[in-house]
């Protein structure tokens, strides 16, 4: 039977490097539901056009989807692992906007649904995994911490200064982009009820991890 735990929260809180290293640490498959959004993105600027039929027909000629890069499962596009080609400044600010169309959350809905055997334990982080991709998850986790936090590990993340300037601009672009996440009107950005907060604020990663890890074996015991 296939069960998932599921981290969901906003934006740079951590989700896709925390599950990855969850994943790890139990033995699971880790599928990040951002980097899908993300490549949507990267084939909707190619191709200049928010029209779903346009972009989902693009987004399957070019092969995007989630696959086995023979350690991990990873974002491929055009045959090649995608990582670079979506997390560029262009695609993190045109992301939320390809995300609020609904047709094309049922395109990603579908793939992750299908990427996953049966019989797998998933680690799947994003926005929407608890409350609308799969409400049945044994384990949800709500990972947060505070805007400026936030902003100072997403500069931290791309090698960038954290100087008081930089820091209050990041700061207002992840609240922009949480903003649109959670005003949306399909499946927006928010805690489930039954959602464990996990407020990582002033936690190191590997006490996050340690944390998220103890919850998961509990639940899958
Ligand atoms: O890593 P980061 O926090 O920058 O974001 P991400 O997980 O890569 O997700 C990028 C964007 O995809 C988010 O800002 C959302 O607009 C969208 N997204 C979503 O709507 N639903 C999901 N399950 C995952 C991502």
């Amino acid at each position: 039977m296939r069960r998932v735990i599921a981290i969901d929260g906003p934006a740079a809180s951590g989700k896709s490097s925390t599950a990855a290293a969850v994943a790890r640490a139990i033995g699971a498959h880790h599928l990040d539901s951002g980097a899908l959004y993300r490549g949507l993105t990267r084939v909707a600027l190619d191709l200049n056009s928010l029209d779903p039929s346009s972009i989902a027909a693009e987004a399957a000629r070019r092969k995007l989807g989630l696959d086995h890069d023979g350690r991990e499962i990873v974002p491929f596009l055009d045959g090649r692992p995608a990582e670079s080609v979506i997390r560029t400044s262009e695609v993190t600010a045109a992301v939320s906007a390809v995300a609020a169309i609904g047709p094309l959350r049922d395109w990603v809905n579908d793939r992750l649904r299908a990427a996953a055997s049966d019989d797998w334990v998933l680690v799947l982080d994003g926005r929407d995994i608890g409350t609308v991709v799969f409400p049945e998850a044994v384990l949800k986790v709500f990972l947060t911490a505070t805007p400026e936090a936030r902003a100072r590990r997403r500069l931290a993340q791309r090698g960038e200064d954290s100087n008081e300037r930089m820091l209050a601009l990041e700061t207002e672009r992840l609240a922009a982009r949480d903003a649109l996440d959670a005003g949306r009107a399909v499946a927006p950005l928010r805690q489930a009820p039954e959602a464990v907060l996990v407020d990582t604020t002033s936690l190191g990663f590997q006490d996050q991890v340690a944390r998220i890890v103890a919850l998961a074996r509990k639940a899958l015991s």
